[in-house]
Protein backbone atom coordinates (compact mmCIF):
# COMPACT_ATOMS: atom_id res chain seq x y z
CA UNK A 1 0.00 0.00 0.00
CA UNK A 2 2.55 2.39 0.37
CA UNK A 3 4.37 1.55 -3.20
CA UNK A 4 0.60 2.30 -3.85
CA UNK A 5 0.72 5.71 -2.01
CA UNK A 6 4.14 6.72 -3.66
CA UNK A 7 3.20 5.72 -7.29
CA UNK A 8 -0.44 7.84 -6.90
CA UNK A 9 1.66 11.16 -5.56
CA UNK A 10 4.47 10.59 -8.35
CA UNK A 11 2.17 10.05 -11.49
CA UNK A 12 -0.09 13.82 -9.89
CA UNK A 13 2.92 15.34 -10.76
CA UNK A 14 2.00 16.00 -14.47
CA UNK A 15 3.45 13.99 -17.40
CA UNK A 16 7.22 14.20 -16.47
CA UNK A 17 7.80 12.76 -13.09
CA UNK A 18 11.27 14.18 -12.75
CA UNK A 19 10.36 17.42 -13.72
CA UNK A 20 7.66 18.36 -10.99
CA UNK A 21 7.03 21.44 -12.75
CA UNK A 22 3.29 21.17 -13.27
CA UNK A 23 0.39 19.34 -10.98
CA UNK A 24 -2.40 17.25 -12.39
CA UNK A 25 -5.86 17.83 -11.49
CA UNK A 26 -7.49 15.00 -12.53
CA UNK A 27 -9.82 13.50 -9.91
CA UNK A 28 -8.65 9.49 -10.32
CA UNK A 29 -5.21 10.63 -8.87
CA UNK A 30 -6.52 11.72 -5.47
CA UNK A 31 -9.51 8.95 -4.73
CA UNK A 32 -7.77 7.53 -1.92
CA UNK A 33 -8.14 7.59 2.12
CA UNK A 34 -9.22 10.61 3.50
CA UNK A 35 -6.35 12.56 4.96
CA UNK A 36 -5.79 13.25 8.18
CA UNK A 37 -7.55 17.24 8.94
CA UNK A 38 -8.04 17.79 12.34
CA UNK A 39 -11.05 19.54 14.11
CA UNK A 40 -10.64 22.97 13.45
CA UNK A 41 -10.13 25.30 16.32
CA UNK A 42 -11.14 28.80 16.16
CA UNK A 43 -7.81 31.21 17.73
CA UNK A 44 -9.74 34.67 17.03
CA UNK A 45 -11.92 36.64 14.83
CA UNK A 46 -12.31 39.96 13.90
CA UNK A 47 -14.74 42.71 12.60
CA UNK A 48 -14.85 44.82 9.13
CA UNK A 49 -17.45 47.73 10.07
CA UNK A 50 -19.92 49.50 6.89
CA UNK A 51 -16.79 51.50 6.10
CA UNK A 52 -14.51 48.38 5.59
CA UNK A 53 -12.93 49.22 8.89
CA UNK A 54 -10.76 46.54 10.93
CA UNK A 55 -12.09 45.86 14.51
CA UNK A 56 -10.07 43.17 16.15
CA UNK A 57 -13.11 42.12 17.77
CA UNK A 58 -16.63 40.27 17.61
CA UNK A 59 -18.93 43.48 17.24
CA UNK A 60 -19.96 42.45 13.36
CA UNK A 61 -21.44 39.32 15.27
CA UNK A 62 -24.94 38.45 13.92
CA UNK A 63 -27.70 35.65 15.76
CA UNK A 64 -29.52 33.53 13.50
CA UNK A 65 -33.31 33.55 13.91
CA UNK A 66 -35.07 30.76 12.68
CA UNK A 67 -37.45 31.40 9.74
CA UNK A 68 -41.01 30.25 9.47
CA UNK A 69 -40.96 26.82 6.93
CA UNK A 70 -42.70 28.67 4.30
CA UNK A 71 -41.86 32.73 5.00
CA UNK A 72 -42.46 34.86 1.22
CA UNK A 73 -39.25 36.88 1.99
CA UNK A 74 -38.85 39.02 -1.14
CA UNK A 75 -35.78 39.44 -1.59
CA UNK A 76 -35.71 42.44 -3.97
CA UNK A 77 -36.86 44.22 -1.51
CA UNK A 78 -34.64 47.17 -0.71
CA UNK A 79 -32.23 46.65 -4.08
CA UNK A 80 -32.85 50.40 -5.40
CA UNK A 81 -32.94 52.33 -2.40
CA UNK A 82 -31.32 50.41 1.07
CA UNK A 83 -28.36 48.96 -0.23
CA UNK A 84 -24.74 49.57 -0.34
CA UNK A 85 -22.44 47.52 -2.16
CA UNK A 86 -18.99 46.72 -1.35
CA UNK A 87 -16.20 48.21 -4.17
CA UNK A 88 -15.31 44.71 -5.31
CA UNK A 89 -12.56 46.63 -7.47
CA UNK A 90 -10.31 47.05 -4.86
CA UNK A 91 -7.97 44.05 -3.62
CA UNK A 92 -7.55 43.26 0.05
CA UNK A 93 -5.49 40.50 -0.54
CA UNK A 94 -4.93 39.30 2.95
CA UNK A 95 -4.36 42.79 4.75
CA UNK A 96 -7.22 42.08 7.22
CA UNK A 97 -5.88 38.50 7.70
CA UNK A 98 -2.20 40.41 8.37
CA UNK A 99 -3.79 42.82 10.95
CA UNK A 100 -5.01 39.92 12.78
CA UNK A 101 -1.72 38.45 13.23
CA UNK A 102 -0.37 41.27 14.15
CA UNK A 103 -2.77 41.75 16.98
CA UNK A 104 -2.66 38.78 18.41
CA UNK A 105 0.90 37.19 17.93
CA UNK A 106 1.07 35.63 21.15
CA UNK A 107 -2.16 33.44 20.35
CA UNK A 108 -0.37 31.54 17.51
CA UNK A 109 2.74 30.96 18.91
CA UNK A 110 1.93 29.68 22.20
CA UNK A 111 4.92 28.57 23.07
CA UNK A 112 7.25 31.08 22.16
CA UNK A 113 9.68 28.59 20.06
CA UNK A 114 13.17 29.81 21.95
CA UNK A 115 15.24 29.02 18.31
CA UNK A 116 12.93 31.39 16.43
CA UNK A 117 10.82 33.48 19.03
CA UNK A 118 9.00 35.64 15.86
CA UNK A 119 8.29 33.38 13.51
CA UNK A 120 4.73 32.06 12.66
CA UNK A 121 3.78 28.36 13.59
CA UNK A 122 2.25 27.84 11.23
CA UNK A 123 2.55 26.66 7.24
CA UNK A 124 0.10 28.41 5.61
CA UNK A 125 -1.56 31.98 6.20
CA UNK A 126 -5.01 32.44 3.68
CA UNK A 127 -8.38 33.13 3.12
CA UNK A 128 -10.91 30.38 3.22
CA UNK A 129 -12.84 31.11 0.49
CA UNK A 130 -8.73 30.47 -1.34
CA UNK A 131 -8.75 26.67 0.08
CA UNK A 132 -12.52 26.51 -1.48
CA UNK A 133 -11.44 26.74 -4.19
CA UNK A 134 -8.58 24.68 -4.16
CA UNK A 135 -10.50 21.69 -2.21
CA UNK A 136 -13.31 22.26 -5.45
CA UNK A 137 -10.38 22.44 -8.19
CA UNK A 138 -10.77 18.24 -9.66
CA UNK A 139 -14.23 19.16 -10.49
CA UNK A 140 -14.64 23.00 -11.38
CA UNK A 141 -15.14 22.90 -15.20
CA UNK A 142 -15.51 26.78 -15.46
CA UNK A 143 -13.37 29.00 -13.84
CA UNK A 144 -9.73 29.05 -13.24
CA UNK A 145 -7.47 30.61 -10.85
CA UNK A 146 -4.11 32.21 -10.04
CA UNK A 147 -3.24 32.09 -6.63
CA UNK A 148 0.17 34.33 -5.58
CA UNK A 149 2.46 32.40 -2.77
CA UNK A 150 4.93 34.04 -1.23
CA UNK A 151 7.28 32.98 1.55
CA UNK A 152 8.22 35.03 4.70
CA UNK A 153 10.07 33.51 7.77
CA UNK A 154 9.36 29.88 6.27
CA UNK A 155 5.36 30.61 6.65
CA UNK A 156 3.62 30.53 2.95
CA UNK A 157 1.44 32.97 2.16
CA UNK A 158 -1.52 32.43 -0.06
CA UNK A 159 -3.50 35.55 -1.74
CA UNK A 160 -5.44 34.79 -5.44
CA UNK A 161 -4.74 37.07 -7.95
CA UNK A 162 -8.28 38.17 -10.52
CA UNK A 163 -7.51 36.19 -13.88
CA UNK A 164 -8.43 38.32 -16.56
CA UNK A 165 -11.81 36.63 -17.08
CA UNK A 166 -13.00 37.09 -13.73
CA UNK A 167 -11.92 40.84 -14.25
CA UNK A 168 -13.80 40.78 -17.54
CA UNK A 169 -16.98 38.80 -15.85
CA UNK A 170 -17.19 41.55 -12.95
CA UNK A 171 -16.66 44.31 -15.21
CA UNK A 172 -19.28 43.00 -17.60
CA UNK A 173 -22.31 41.63 -15.34
CA UNK A 174 -25.78 42.23 -16.13
CA UNK A 175 -28.11 44.05 -14.40
CA UNK A 176 -29.54 41.27 -13.36
CA UNK A 177 -26.76 39.22 -12.51
CA UNK A 178 -25.99 42.38 -10.28
CA UNK A 179 -29.29 42.12 -8.59
CA UNK A 180 -29.17 38.34 -8.21
CA UNK A 181 -25.61 38.95 -6.15
CA UNK A 182 -27.53 41.20 -3.74
CA UNK A 183 -30.02 38.58 -3.15
CA UNK A 184 -27.95 36.33 -0.48
CA UNK A 185 -27.37 39.39 1.59
CA UNK A 186 -31.05 40.47 1.74
CA UNK A 187 -31.76 36.72 3.08
CA UNK A 188 -29.31 37.31 5.20
CA UNK A 189 -31.10 40.13 7.14
CA UNK A 190 -34.66 38.51 6.89
CA UNK A 191 -32.96 35.76 8.76
CA UNK A 192 -30.17 37.60 11.42
CA UNK A 193 -30.43 39.62 14.90
CA UNK A 194 -27.85 42.13 15.95
CA UNK A 195 -27.39 40.81 19.46
CA UNK A 196 -29.55 37.92 21.11
CA UNK A 197 -32.96 39.19 22.39
CA UNK A 198 -33.84 41.53 18.87
CA UNK A 199 -35.48 40.23 15.73
CA UNK A 200 -34.21 40.71 12.21
CA UNK A 201 -34.61 44.07 10.79
CA UNK A 202 -35.84 43.84 6.95
CA UNK A 203 -36.95 47.77 6.87
CA UNK A 204 -32.94 48.62 7.47
CA UNK A 205 -29.96 49.12 5.12
CA UNK A 206 -27.78 45.99 3.38
CA UNK A 207 -24.43 46.74 3.61
CA UNK A 208 -21.80 44.28 1.98
CA UNK A 209 -18.89 46.27 3.26
CA UNK A 210 -19.76 44.53 6.97
CA UNK A 211 -18.48 41.56 8.02
CA UNK A 212 -17.55 38.86 11.24
CA UNK A 213 -14.80 36.74 10.54
CA UNK A 214 -13.75 33.64 12.54
CA UNK A 215 -9.61 32.94 12.48
CA UNK A 216 -9.51 29.12 12.29
CA UNK A 217 -5.77 26.87 13.12
CA UNK A 218 -6.09 22.96 11.58
CA UNK A 219 -3.74 20.87 10.19
CA UNK A 220 -4.20 18.91 6.99
CA UNK A 221 -1.53 15.71 6.88
CA UNK A 222 1.17 17.95 7.46
CA UNK A 223 0.28 21.15 6.52
CA UNK A 224 -0.28 23.37 9.51
CA UNK A 225 -2.95 25.84 8.51
CA UNK A 226 -4.23 29.24 9.69
CA UNK A 227 -6.84 30.28 7.59
CA UNK A 228 -10.08 33.33 8.35
CA UNK A 229 -13.39 33.18 6.92
CA UNK A 230 -16.69 35.25 6.77
CA UNK A 231 -19.07 33.42 9.12
CA UNK A 232 -22.81 35.02 8.38
CA UNK A 233 -23.94 34.29 12.40
CA UNK A 234 -24.22 32.18 14.77
CA UNK A 235 -26.69 30.22 16.79
CA UNK A 236 -28.19 32.44 19.93
CA UNK A 237 -28.83 30.13 22.29
CA UNK A 238 -25.96 31.22 24.87
CA UNK A 239 -25.63 27.57 25.97
CA UNK A 240 -25.10 26.49 22.32
CA UNK A 241 -21.32 24.65 22.08
CA UNK A 242 -18.27 26.73 21.28
CA UNK A 243 -17.34 28.60 18.09
CA UNK A 244 -17.25 26.98 15.21
CA UNK A 245 -19.52 24.95 16.28
CA UNK A 246 -22.27 27.37 17.01
CA UNK A 247 -21.90 29.15 13.72
CA UNK A 248 -24.57 29.11 10.97
CA UNK A 249 -24.34 29.37 7.10
CA UNK A 250 -26.92 31.15 5.12
CA UNK A 251 -27.28 30.35 1.47
CA UNK A 252 -30.00 30.79 -0.94
CA UNK A 253 -30.35 28.58 -3.96
CA UNK A 254 -33.20 28.18 -6.60
CA UNK A 255 -36.41 26.34 -5.74
CA UNK A 256 -35.92 22.66 -6.60
CA UNK A 257 -38.77 21.53 -8.86
CA UNK A 258 -37.64 18.45 -11.37
CA UNK A 259 -35.06 15.54 -10.62
CA UNK A 260 -32.67 17.48 -13.78
CA UNK A 261 -32.60 20.37 -10.95
CA UNK A 262 -32.28 18.19 -7.47
CA UNK A 263 -29.47 16.23 -9.31
CA UNK A 264 -27.70 19.52 -10.34
CA UNK A 265 -28.36 20.98 -7.01
CA UNK A 266 -26.55 18.32 -5.04
CA UNK A 267 -23.85 17.88 -8.05
CA UNK A 268 -22.88 21.58 -8.19
CA UNK A 269 -24.07 23.45 -5.36
CA UNK A 270 -23.65 21.13 -2.68
CA UNK A 271 -19.80 20.83 -3.49
CA UNK A 272 -19.24 24.41 -3.03
CA UNK A 273 -21.72 25.05 0.23
CA UNK A 274 -19.80 21.75 1.88
CA UNK A 275 -16.39 22.46 0.69
CA UNK A 276 -16.92 26.38 2.39
CA UNK A 277 -18.21 25.21 5.78
CA UNK A 278 -15.88 21.79 6.15
CA UNK A 279 -13.04 23.86 5.95
CA UNK A 280 -13.48 25.81 9.07
CA UNK A 281 -15.91 23.40 11.30
CA UNK A 282 -18.93 25.43 10.69
CA UNK A 283 -21.34 22.50 11.10
CA UNK A 284 -24.64 23.57 9.03
CA UNK A 285 -26.05 25.33 6.51
CA UNK A 286 -29.51 27.19 6.29
CA UNK A 287 -30.89 27.42 2.68
CA UNK A 288 -33.44 29.58 1.39
CA UNK A 289 -35.10 28.48 -1.76
CA UNK A 290 -36.41 31.38 -3.82
CA UNK A 291 -38.61 30.84 -7.01
CA UNK A 292 -38.16 32.93 -10.38
CA UNK A 293 -39.49 36.19 -8.76
CA UNK A 294 -37.01 36.50 -5.85
CA UNK A 295 -39.45 35.34 -2.87
CA UNK A 296 -37.83 32.86 -0.78
CA UNK A 297 -40.78 29.90 -0.55
CA UNK A 298 -38.81 27.40 1.59
CA UNK A 299 -36.13 26.77 4.41
CA UNK A 300 -34.19 24.11 5.22
CA UNK A 301 -31.26 23.14 7.21
CA UNK A 302 -28.07 20.97 5.77
CA UNK A 303 -26.21 19.54 8.48
CA UNK A 304 -22.18 19.56 6.60
CA UNK A 305 -21.39 15.63 8.00
CA UNK A 306 -24.62 14.60 6.30
CA UNK A 307 -24.01 15.97 2.92
CA UNK A 308 -22.04 13.48 1.33
CA UNK A 309 -24.55 10.80 2.28
CA UNK A 310 -27.22 12.74 0.45
CA UNK A 311 -25.05 13.17 -2.63
CA UNK A 312 -24.05 9.16 -2.50
CA UNK A 313 -27.05 8.03 -4.64
CA UNK A 314 -25.99 10.93 -7.83
CA UNK A 315 -23.77 9.61 -10.84
CA UNK A 316 -20.09 10.17 -11.10
CA UNK A 317 -20.83 12.45 -8.03
CA UNK A 318 -18.00 14.65 -6.30
CA UNK A 319 -16.19 12.96 -3.41
CA UNK A 320 -14.62 14.72 -0.35
CA UNK A 321 -11.91 12.84 -0.20
CA UNK A 322 -10.96 13.42 -3.89
CA UNK A 323 -11.34 17.16 -2.74
CA UNK A 324 -9.38 17.06 0.38
CA UNK A 325 -6.05 15.15 -1.06
CA UNK A 326 -6.00 17.40 -3.96
CA UNK A 327 -5.68 20.65 -1.35
CA UNK A 328 -3.48 18.59 0.24
CA UNK A 329 -1.52 17.86 -2.61
CA UNK A 330 -1.18 21.11 -3.70
CA UNK A 331 -0.12 22.53 -0.31
CA UNK A 332 2.58 19.88 -0.66
CA UNK A 333 3.54 21.07 -4.35
CA UNK A 334 3.84 24.64 -3.66
CA UNK A 335 6.07 23.65 -0.54
CA UNK A 336 8.44 22.12 -2.98
CA UNK A 337 8.20 25.03 -5.52
CA UNK A 338 8.56 27.84 -3.43
CA UNK A 339 12.25 27.58 -2.35
CA UNK A 340 13.53 31.38 -1.78
CA UNK A 341 11.86 32.85 1.51
CA UNK A 342 11.40 36.79 0.67
CA UNK A 343 8.54 39.00 0.79
CA UNK A 344 9.82 40.66 -2.45
CA UNK A 345 9.22 36.94 -4.45
CA UNK A 346 6.08 35.76 -5.39
CA UNK A 347 5.58 32.50 -7.16
CA UNK A 348 2.15 32.43 -9.01
CA UNK A 349 0.26 29.17 -9.51
CA UNK A 350 -1.96 29.39 -12.39
CA UNK A 351 -4.70 26.95 -13.24
CA UNK A 352 -7.65 26.48 -16.29
CA UNK A 353 -10.10 23.84 -16.13
CA UNK A 354 -8.92 20.37 -18.13
CA UNK A 355 -5.14 22.31 -17.30
CA UNK A 356 -1.98 20.77 -15.16
CA UNK A 357 -1.49 23.32 -12.62
CA UNK A 358 1.71 25.27 -13.52
CA UNK A 359 3.75 28.17 -11.75
CA UNK A 360 6.31 30.93 -12.40
CA UNK A 361 8.39 33.20 -9.88
CA UNK A 362 8.21 36.81 -10.08
CA UNK A 363 10.62 38.93 -7.75
CA UNK A 364 9.79 42.72 -6.87
CA UNK A 365 6.82 42.73 -9.60
CA UNK A 366 3.05 43.78 -9.15
CA UNK A 367 2.42 40.78 -7.58
CA UNK A 368 3.77 41.11 -4.28
CA UNK A 369 1.40 41.39 -1.59
CA UNK A 370 2.97 41.30 1.59
CA UNK A 371 2.58 45.18 3.64
CA UNK A 372 5.77 46.70 4.49
CA UNK A 373 3.90 46.98 7.94
CA UNK A 374 3.70 43.52 8.31
CA UNK A 375 7.48 42.79 6.85
CA UNK A 376 8.60 45.04 9.60
CA UNK A 377 6.44 44.04 12.53
CA UNK A 378 7.25 40.46 11.90
CA UNK A 379 11.09 41.52 11.66
CA UNK A 380 11.60 43.26 14.80
P1 LIG B 1 -25.86 33.21 -1.75
O1 LIG B 1 -24.70 32.27 -1.80
O2 LIG B 1 -26.91 32.82 -0.80
O3 LIG B 1 -26.40 33.50 -3.11
P2 LIG B 1 -21.89 33.64 1.41
O4 LIG B 1 -23.00 32.71 1.07
O5 LIG B 1 -20.55 33.10 1.10
O6 LIG B 1 -22.05 34.07 2.84
O7 LIG B 1 -22.05 34.94 0.51
C1 LIG B 1 -23.16 35.79 0.68
C2 LIG B 1 -23.70 36.25 -0.65
O8 LIG B 1 -22.70 36.94 -1.38
C3 LIG B 1 -24.13 35.15 -1.58
O9 LIG B 1 -25.32 34.64 -1.19
C4 LIG B 1 -24.16 35.88 -2.90
O10 LIG B 1 -25.32 36.67 -3.01
C5 LIG B 1 -22.95 36.76 -2.77
N1 LIG B 1 -21.78 36.10 -3.31
C6 LIG B 1 -20.84 35.42 -2.64
N2 LIG B 1 -19.90 34.94 -3.45
C7 LIG B 1 -20.23 35.31 -4.67
C8 LIG B 1 -19.66 35.13 -5.95
N3 LIG B 1 -18.52 34.46 -6.14
N4 LIG B 1 -20.30 35.66 -7.00
C9 LIG B 1 -21.43 36.33 -6.82
N5 LIG B 1 -22.03 36.54 -5.64
C10 LIG B 1 -21.44 36.04 -4.58
MG1 LIG C 1 -21.16 35.09 4.19
MG1 LIG D 1 -23.76 32.77 3.24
Amino acid sequence: TNTQHQYRSESALGQNPLSCRTLSTRRELYERDFPVYKQPVEVGCFSLDSERRFFNDSRQMRYYVEPDRNPNFNLRDGYRDRFIKRDDSVKERLDHILRWIVANKSKINPTGAAASPRALDVDFVTWRGHLTKLLTTPYETREGWLLAVTRFRGTFYISEVETEAARRERENRTERHEEMMYWGYKFEQYTCADNTHSLPDPGGVVNTNEAFCTVVQTRLADHRLLFSGEVDCRDKDPKAPAAPACYVELKTSAEICTPKQRSNFHRFKLLKWWAQSFLPGVPRVVAGFRDQEGVVVSVETFHISKISHLIKNEYNCWKPTVCMNFCCDFLSFVKRVVTEDSPRVVYLFSWDPYKDVTYSAHRDSQYCFLPHWYVEEMTR
